[in-house]
């Protein structure tokens, strides 16, 4: 768990400022649901995932009820789903941390932050495209290029339950083979043998069946929809019959975002796909789901090593560097913040120096000097601290006016 200082803390909420902009141009409303929520809740998720067995922060409260911090949010938005009963189709999106106590290390973090969205009530093959079309666009909005898309289709439950039985046979005929790491996953969940990155395993995940075999007509149209809505948006993408994803609840389509400036342990930037019974589990009508959610984190190391969305400290319209005992620097800041600059002064009546440097540091557009001369003239000495222009003397009551007639250039 880490703390976020300025200005990088200022660009994680500049990163959720553009995902809201990017999602409520497209009809999605925001849902803030609670950081803790009954542990039921999660295990929903399902019980054979490392994110439910081993990494919650769960605990008993005071009121011996058995809670969790989130680890992750569609199961809360689901939660809430069957508790409110809004009116289909309710398209949400949320922003906000989770918690799973995982191995630290670059990209991976014991509370990292998400963006993301979900759709509850519509089973549109095209709502699948719509979704992932609005990460791929916000992605473009922060300007990175290197972004590649996997899809792959997990089938109908009923399809499903018959991969993993496959699976199941394949990797136990494998015996010995298999590390033993995965041999353990095996009795899991043979499905996430298929994310084993260990080389003995490759051979047998290689020859591994592949679920678009067990893919009935309804999952097979419908992911060949999906197929054909992302050509129509020219999204490039490319078919990953190995791609599972690591939660249980997912049937149907499911994708992921992968970065390819990162390693390959923490590529993926986001993930998502269609839960249609997790609203069920939770206690809700039968309600198909779909949606993403995008990792602050990883994303922004990944803006890093493409050099797009920097950290940008706020930019300061003026400095005021009073030497008059400060009296004036309080009162010309807080009449240039009413009038909508940004302004900051310099305190503890130092010298003009030392406020001058604070000024340069600022990266303020204008030093607003203020000195016992310009005190009786009723003027202040306006200083570009760009280089460029000569500082000159304005009336005190004309200020905010030359700042207006003084713009950023850009
Ligand atoms: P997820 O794949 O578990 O999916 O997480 C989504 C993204 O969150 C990951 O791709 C990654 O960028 C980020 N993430 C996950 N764990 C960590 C971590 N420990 N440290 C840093 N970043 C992390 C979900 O959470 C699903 N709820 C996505 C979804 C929404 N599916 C349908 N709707």
């Amino acid at each position: 768990m880490r703390d976020i200082l300025p200005p990088e803390s200022g660009r994680w909420r500049r990163f959720t400022e553009v995902f809201a902009d990017v999602v409520e141009r497209a009809g999605y409303g925001q849902l803030v649901t609670p950081l803790l929520e009954d542990l039921g809740v999660f295990t929903r998720i399902g019980d054979a995932t490392d994110v439910v067995t081993k990494e919650m922060y769960d605990f008993v409260d005071k009121g011996d009820r058995h809670v969790a911090l989130r680890p992750e949010m569609t199961a809360s938005v689901c939660r809430a789903f069957a508790e409110h009963r809004p009116t289909v189709p309710w398209k949400i999106w949320y922003a906000g941390s989770n918690f799973r106590y995982e191995k630290p290390q670059r990209g991976r973090y014991r509370q990292f932050d998400q963006v993301g969205v979900e759709v509850l009530g519509v089973d549109d093959p095209y709502l699948d495209v719509e979704v992932i079309a609005l990460a791929w666009e916000f992605y473009a909005r922060l300007g990175l290029s290197r972004v590649n898309l996997i899809v792959n289709s997990l089938g109908e439950p009923g399809d499903r339950a018959r991969y993993v039985e496959a699976l199941r046979a394949h990797f136990t005929a494998a015996g010995d083979g298999l590390s033993e790491q995965s041999r353990a996953t095996l009795d899991r969940n043979p499905l996430r043998v298929l994310d084993s990155k260990r080389e003995v395993d490759q051979e047998h995940i290689d020859a591994a069946p592949q679920i678009a075999e067990f893919h009935g007509d309804d999952a097979a149209g419908h992911f060949e929809a999906v197929l054909a809505g992302l050509r129509a948006l020219d999204i490039p993408f490319t078919i990953e019959p190995k791609l599972v994803r690591g939660l249980d609840y997912y049937r149907r389509t499911i994708f992921e975002f992968q970065g390819d400036t990162l390693d390959s342990a923490q590529n993926a930037l986001g993930g998502g796909g269609r839960y249609d019974g997790l609203v069920e589990a939770l206690g809700g009508p039968p309600t198909p789901g779909v949606g993403f959610a995008l990792g602050l984190d990883r994303t922004l190391l990944a803006c890093d090593d493409e050099g797009v969305f920097p950290a940008a400290p706020p930019v300061l319209d003026a400095f005021v560097v009073d030497v008059t005992g400060g009296l004036q620097a309080v009162a010309l800041t807080a009449e240039l913040r009413l009038a909508g600059f940004a302004a900051d002064r310099g305190y503890d009546n130092r010298s003009m120096k030392a406020q001058m440097k604070l000024a340069n540091r600022s990266g303020a557009r204008f030093a607003l000097i203020v000195g016992d001369d310009e005190l009786d003239a009723g003027t202040v000495v306006v200083k570009p601290m760009s280089g460029a222009g000569e500082q000159i003397a304005v009336a005190r009551s004309q200020i905010s006016s030359y700042l207006a007639s003084h713009p950023p250039q850009n």
